[in-house]
């Protein structure tokens, strides 16, 4: 771990750019410590002479610069596409010349429990860094009720806020405060390879009993290699896949007042039962998929070795782009499958953005959160990241609306999306869930492993 007090040398350059992980919480090297070290640099030259002198008075200009420009960083998980974040921040700082952003690049977002670790060591500092960060939406709840997220409401008053989804808001709202702005949604879909399936009745499968058997088929016939993909390590997304697939079976994981564990009930429990089988009975995933996330699970699918997967959005693109892809228009997306009885399910994904309530810069923080979150960075984050935007508007965009067409075709699905449960215990909650279900995928003993699990649960929400 990079030691924080450590401070730059002379040689050290201003960066606006600092990969950062948990356990290498990295030195964020904001202006001043940068400047007052030249400082100490010029000190020393001065009596090395006319060179020096030379060297000095660039430096002095160049300090000047920086001092008039507000320096704040910004904390996010690495999103990628065909561009990343660390280019969003290169625009905003191109676009004016009162706000210099250093980008901090945590790990990738299928990392969210370390991405979590490593903004939370940050921000238990209380020492104003990150002054902007993003949260996936499970971490809003906790980071508002440690007071480290900024209420935002009087910066977005009523009329600024209509301009999103409701459900976005709800999602962003905290003890009746806002404590994020909308940034970009993401929610759990079907893809399918609509050549692949027109062998096989050509018809996209609404219930998982029909996915077992068209993809079985598929795999019996030498179509395909692999039936279904879906992501089942011991991670984040998988407590995604369970709520999914759990809640298109009428079960769920909490009580509706988020008091009582009902993950050991029938809905439940018949739903990581199907998930089992998918290995060892229908055997139409393989054994991998326990040790997959989303990007382990998307490579076969894109190389064309795949019939079915659950993933998010952020696919699209790369299964669209012939550079990465062997299934350029051959992939089809569609909400994800349901039991007889219950409705199709998507899990809410996305991120959204806040404030440090510690930051020093509150007016320059939110006028990179207006930039991040306005009309024309929404446009550019859904054509060129595959990411949702949280104002409605932008599902009518004729661009968005040829480029992405899956956005606008599946509005009610990422709109309709099932929250993960919203409790400040989020982060213990979700650990409990990606331990149990993972026992209970491996050793194939449903029943007592979400027993074990509710009784967990329950001691944490209670
Ligand atoms: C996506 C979602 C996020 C989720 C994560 C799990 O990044 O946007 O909400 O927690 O995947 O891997």
């Amino acid at each position: 771990m990079t030691d924080m007090k450590k401070r730059p040398t002379a040689e050290s350059k201003p960066v606006d750019h600092v990969t950062m992980t948990p356990g290498h919480v990295a030195t964020m090297p904001v202006g001043h410590v940068t400047i007052a070290d030249r400082r100490q640099f010029l000190i020393g030259a001065g009596t090395m002479g006319a060179a020096a002198l030379a060297l000095g008075t660039g430096l002095g200009i160049r300090k000047a610069r920086a001092q008039s420009r507000a320096e704040i960083s910004f904390a996010s998980a690495a999103f990628f596409g065909k561009e990343t974040f660390g280019d969003l921040i290169k625009a905003f700082n191109e676009s004016q010349d009162r706000i210099l952003v250093k980008n901090i690049e945590l790990p990738p977002p299928s990392s969210s429990t370390e991405v979590y670790q490593g903004l939370v060591q940050q921000l238990a500092r209380r020492n104003g860094t990150p002054d902007v960060f993003s949260q996936d939406v499970i971490w809003i709840a906790g980071f508002a009720a440690a007071g480290w997220a900024l209420p935002l409401d009087e910066y977005f008053p009523a009329d600024k806020r209509s301009a999103y989804f409701t459900g976005t808001l709800d999602a962003c709202t905290y003890d009746g405060k806002l404590t994020a702005l909308p940034w970009f949604m993401d929610s759990g879909m079907f893809y399918y390879r609509k050549d692949v399936l027109d062998k096989h009745g050509g018809k996209v499968p609404e219930t998982w009993a029909d996915i077992a058997t068209i993809a079985a088929a598929a795999q019996k016939a030498g179509d395909i290699d692999f039936g279904y993909l879906w992501q089942g390590k011991q991670a984040e997304v998988l407590v995604c896949d369970a709520v999914e697939i759990i809640t298109s079976n009428n079960g769920a994981i909490l009580a509706p007042d988020g008091k009582s564990a009902l993950i050991n009930q029938k809905g439940a429990v018949e739903a990581i039962q199907f998930l089992y089988d998918t290995i060892a009975k229908t055997k139409i995933s393989p054994q991998d998929v326990l040790s997959w996330d989303e990007e382990p699970s998307r490579q076969p699918f894109t190389s064309g070795k795949a019939m079915f997967m659950r993933n998010w959005s952020y696919v699209w693109p790369i299964a669209q782009d012939a550079k990465t892809s062997q299934v350029v228009d051959k992939v089809g997306v569609a909400p994800l499958p349901a039991f007889p009885g219950g409705k199709s399910s998507a899990c809410l994904g996305g991120y959204q953005l806040g404030v440090n309530a510690n930051s020093k810069q509150r007016e320059a923080a939110i006028e990179l959160l207006t930039w991040l979150s306005s009309t024309e960075t929404q446009h550019r984050i859904a054509l060129n990241f595959g990411l949702a935007p949280t104002r409605p508007a932008l599902f009518q965009d004729a661009q968005i609306k040829k480029e992405q067409p899956f956005m606008a075709s599946l509005e009610k699905v990422f709109t309709g999306a099932t929250a993960r449960p919203k409790t400040a215990q989020y982060a213990k909650v979700t650990l409990a869930l990606q331990s149990g279900i993972s026992k209970a995928l491996v050793s194939g003993n449903v029943q007592a492993e979400m027993d074990a699990l509710a009784d967990q649960i329950n001691k944490i929400v209670a």
